[in-house]
């Protein structure tokens, strides 16, 4: 590393020692009794357990030190004060005032948030008490969400997180791909009279979203929809209100967005109301608390104490000194299956950043790739790599420890057996010895032994932490989703890197445009063509290739 401090080159020589043989994680707790107790740590609606993680107390107070000098409690008081955190967009990251934390820089946005709130709630109320009915006076039951990114994920992870907070009367369907394949799928099991479209896009111009709204329309009308009645089954939530007016939803549907909550938190604004629809307004006013209290944790709690900063710095540790390129995120709870989706885009999409707040280059690694699924399903696939991989994966297991009803007692403990065993194996692991002493037990030959030992043999000495929740509650869920954009923000104050914007993903857009020009005019020349600019500036020889080899395959099935 380049210019290192002191801190830094402190941190390396803890690496070192941390890996030397009587520092394993084994070697760590047989020398500490307290090590579990100490090195676990409240906060609102979760437990954190750090100690399987290659830390001490001093290379943890090193990593606090750290913190310290890269300013890390002054940048969450600038965040949560309502400063331009955004500094490219020159915009604050108000997403906590929607949880009731009002900057003291921006008072104006509680009145805003209330009206919204207030419409969110009686929009619900009524299509859930029946004063919003469909086009032929029946009730609404079944809800599409139209949007993507941070317009779908966090929702719908959400809406699937909370299955026992559902609304029996009302199914929820989200429909963020491009490809036809996803909306076609949900729209054949609907019918117009008793469906409501959620159009949600912060911008009302994202491709995908604009695209799938407008099929929904065309199939709204197609089946029986007519113009007249269309405001009872299409509404939107956006910032950009003269778009949603000219793709023809009524004013008084539409529910504001603002350009101070990023895409990748949207949930917690009127993005979120599919899950109010789907379960209740009581339901995601808890969801907010939830968030609420971990914000308050994460601004109050004292460093050495505060978990998601001490999440946040283990993750700094790993990427930039253990040289870890990922990390997992294994819910052991089904409802939270889509969880690792929605962290890929809360933390990849913020952390994702080659240069510093001030534009120049970062002097070290930066955001790791997220990635994982809900157990146990991963332990008979990916975890074998976990296991006995070349790659040092830090992994995140979420347990929650009570049952969601008490008929599925059983299995859950086998899901909790599950997840502890998990850490533990990589942890322990199973060393030449013990797999020699298990297969002579077992009956099994000399020859066999030397045959198979070095198989079976698992490092172990691989790092996790394990977040354990009471009960998977709209609270908890909240405080759990809090935690994460707090671990998040931490890795960006540290590597000063500004977590909030995403113009990497705008060459993607900007790119795809050019290309949809070409791959569209050969059949409707009344397609606007892309400039003359963008078509030189974009296609190399290979697309162009990709793009003819297409258009011929598509003329010889006679798809085009
Ligand atoms: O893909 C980038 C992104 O801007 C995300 O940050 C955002 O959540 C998503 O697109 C959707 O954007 P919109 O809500 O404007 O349609």
């Amino acid at each position: 590393m380049a210019n290192e401090t002191d801190t830094e080159r402190q941190l390396l020589q803890h690496q070192i020692r941390l890996t030397q043989a009587d520092h394993t994680l084994k070697a760590l707790f047989s020398r500490d009794s307290d090590r579990a107790a100490r090195l676990t740590f409240e906060a609102p609606h979760l437990t954190a357990d750090f100690s399987k993680q290659h830390i001490d107390s001093s290379s943890l107070s090193v990593l606090l030190r750290l913190a310290e000098e890269k300013n890390l409690q002054q940048a969450i008081s600038n965040l949560f004060a309502g400063q331009q955190v955004n500094n490219t967009e020159q915009r604050a990251a108000l997403h906590m005032a929607l949880r009731g934390h009002i900057p003291s820089a921006a008072p104006e946005v509680a009145e805003e948030i209330k009206r919204t709130q207030q419409q969110m709630a009686d929009f619900v109320n009524a299509v859930h008490n029946g004063a919003w009915l469909g086009q032929d006076g029946g009730a609404i039951t079944n809800i599409v969400n139209i949007g993507i990114g941070g317009s779908d994920l966090g929702p719908a992870m959400v809406t699937a997180a909370l299955q026992d907070y559902l609304n029996p009367g009302i199914t929820c369907h989200f429909v963020s791909n491009v490809d036809p394949a996803q909306i076609d799928s949900v729209l054949a099991g609907l019918t117009p009279e008793s469906t409501l479209f959620i159009i949600v896009s912060k911008s009302f111009g994202t491709l995908e979203t604009t695209q799938n709204a407008e099929r929904a329309m065309a199939w709204f009308k197609a089946h029986g929809g007519s113009n007249e009645p269309i405001s009872r089954h299409f509404v939107a939530v956006t910032t950009n209100l003269p778009a949603a007016v000219s793709f023809g939803i009524s004013e008084d549907n539409v529910f504001p967005m603002w350009d101070w909550v990023g895409g990748r938190y949207s949930l917690w604004s009127a993005a979120g109301i599919a899950i109010a629809l789907a379960t209740s307004w009581q339901t995601f006013v808890d969801l907010l608390a939830g968030a609420a209290a971990m914000d308050q944790h994460f601004l109050n709690q004292p460093l050495e104490e505060n978990v998601p900063v001490i999440a946040g710095l283990l993750s700094v540790w790993y990427r930039n000194y253990w040289q870890a390129e990922s990390q997992a995120i294994l819910p052991y709870s089904q409802p939270l299956h889509l969880l690792p989706s929605h962290l890929q885009q809360l933390d990849m999409e913020s952390l994702g950043k080659q240069v510093t707040r001030d534009g120049v280059s970062v002097q070290q690694d930066t955001g790791a790739i997220i990635w994982g699924c809900a157990g146990t399903n991963g332990q008979h696939s990916f975890h074998q790599l976990l296991h006995q991989g070349t790659t040092l994966i830090p992994t995140e297991f979420i347990a929650i420890a009570c049952p969601a009803r008490a008929d599925r007692w059983e299995p859950h403990q086998h899901l909790l057996a599950n997840c502890f065993a998990q850490s533990r194996a990589l942890m322990t692991g199973k060393s030449t010895e013990e797999v020699e002493a298990e297969m002579l037990a077992a009956g099994a030959s000399t020859e066999e032994i030397k045959r198979l030992a070095a198989h079976k043999v698992v490092p172990g000495n691989r790092p996790s932490t394990t977040l354990l929740l009471g009960r998977l509650t709209p609270q908890s869920l909240g405080s759990l989703l809090a935690y994460y954009e707090a671990k998040v923000f931490v890795q960006s104050a540290i590597w000063q890197i500004n977590a909030f914007d995403q113009w990497g993903v705008e060459l993607g857009k900007q790119l795809s445009r050019p290309i949809a020009s070409r791959l569209l005019t050969e059949r409707n020349p009344a397609t606007p063509r892309a400039t003359t600019n963008e078509i030189s500036a974009t296609l190399d020889p290979s697309t162009e290739q990709l793009i003819s080899l297409c258009l011929k395959t598509q003329d010889s099935n006679n798809t085009r």
